[in-house]
């Protein structure tokens, strides 16, 4: 069975997904900064018969980013793991408090929600067997149109630029919410101009776009005051999202759906779409309008290759 390279595999819905690759007999490079965490996770999943390595990334750190794909490339051609079949790009999170940056100088949020990932894509993409599986855990958030972005306060207009830069200038920074839900926009639209670059160029890979819906109960609103998370996990909160219209999920099927995302030949097709796991249900659902928009998915694309400084050597030849 070829191998899933899963980023944040360690924790909330990432582990739900990792838990269910083991399942189904996959081999799992579990990605992240929390080598003890993961060593725990790595531990847990050999004890149910997965076979299990860890990959050091820092997901806001470009250097990092190379460094843990560099030792991925590695490991395949030393068979070191069996062939890459998938990558999970699953870490992510909201940074609230204070805007923050990254070590090269980027929005927190922009800086590993969307630049690590985008990164992490470019120069893998080619380590991918045929029928290979790129998906992107985003949110529903990123659409304004729905309960789940208005319950966010909506999105910026996607402009990596902007983004990376925001509150730098003096100007007041976008607010958590709001870099949290325009991060989830862009990586939307990162699964489709990735879908539309492969198949210009003949690939077989494909790439996915995927809302696991709302789950208060992983580590998501770390950020947040403990009684707000403490409220936010509670039954009645969650009954009362529900009511709002809200996507709600759980863990454990938001985990489930990705890895089945990852591997099942039910998904063989799924390319350029956006699934949402609600209540039970996994199913290919619209996305925001504006995630539709091809020149701006273009520019973002560009600008994110400018952010992430990207060589003509690390260029992968299928997205050019
Ligand atoms: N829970 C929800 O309601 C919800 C809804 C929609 C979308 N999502 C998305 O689902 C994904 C998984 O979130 P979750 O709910 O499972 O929360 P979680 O348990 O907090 O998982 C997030 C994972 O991302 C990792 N991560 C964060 N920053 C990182 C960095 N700089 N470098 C490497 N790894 C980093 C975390 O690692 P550490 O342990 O090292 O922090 C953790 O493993 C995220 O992309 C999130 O945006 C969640």
């Amino acid at each position: 069975m070829p191998s899933v390279l899963i980023t944040g595999g360690h924790s909330g819905i990432g582990l739900a997904a990792s838990r269910e690759l083991v399942a189904k007999g996959a081999e799992i490079v579990l990605a992240g900064r929390s080598p003890e965490r993961m060593g725990e996770v790595a531990d847990e999943l050999r004890s149910r018969g997965g076979s299990v390595s860890t990959l050091a990334l820092d997901m806001s750190s470009l250097s990092s980013v190379r460094e843990a794909a560099a030792q991925l490339k590695s490991m395949l051609a030393e068979g070191t793991i069996a062939p890459l079949e998938a990558i999970l790009c699953n870490a992510g999170g909201r940074f609230d408090g204070d805007v923050s940056y990254s070590p090269d100088g980027y929005e927190t949020t922009f800086a590993t929600n969307c630049l690590g990932n985008f990164l992490l894509v470019e120069l893998l993409v080619p380590q991918l067997v045929d029928e290979g599986r790129i998906v992107f855990t985003a949110s529903g958030t990123h659409d304004p149109d729905t309960p789940d972005g208005r319950y966010i306060g909506g999105v910026a207009e996607p402009d990596a630029l902007t983004l990376a830069a925001t509150g730098k200038d003096g100007s007041k920074p976008l607010s958590a919410s709001k870099r949290y839900a325009t991060s989830k926009l862009c990586t939307v639209m990162y699964a489709y101009e990735l879908d539309r670059r492969l198949r210009r160029s003949g690939s077989s890979i494909a790439s996915i776009a995927f809302d696991p819906g709302a789950i208060p109960d992983t580590a998501f609103l770390r950020g947040m005051p403990r009684p707000v998370q403490v409220l936010a996990a509670s039954s009645p909160m969650k009954w009362l999202q529900k009511r709002m219209g809200i996507t709600m999920s759980t863990a454990d099927f938001s985990g489930a759906s990705l890895a089945e995302l990852a591997v099942d030949p039910r998904f063989a097709d799924a390319s350029g779409k956006y699934f949402q796991a609600k209540e039970g249900t996994l199913t290919a659902v619209p996305s925001a309008k504006l995630s539709y928009d091809e020149q701006r998915a273009a520019k973002l694309w560009e600008d994110s290759r400018r952010l992430v400084h990207l060589s003509t050597e690390e260029e992968a030849p299928v997205l050019r």
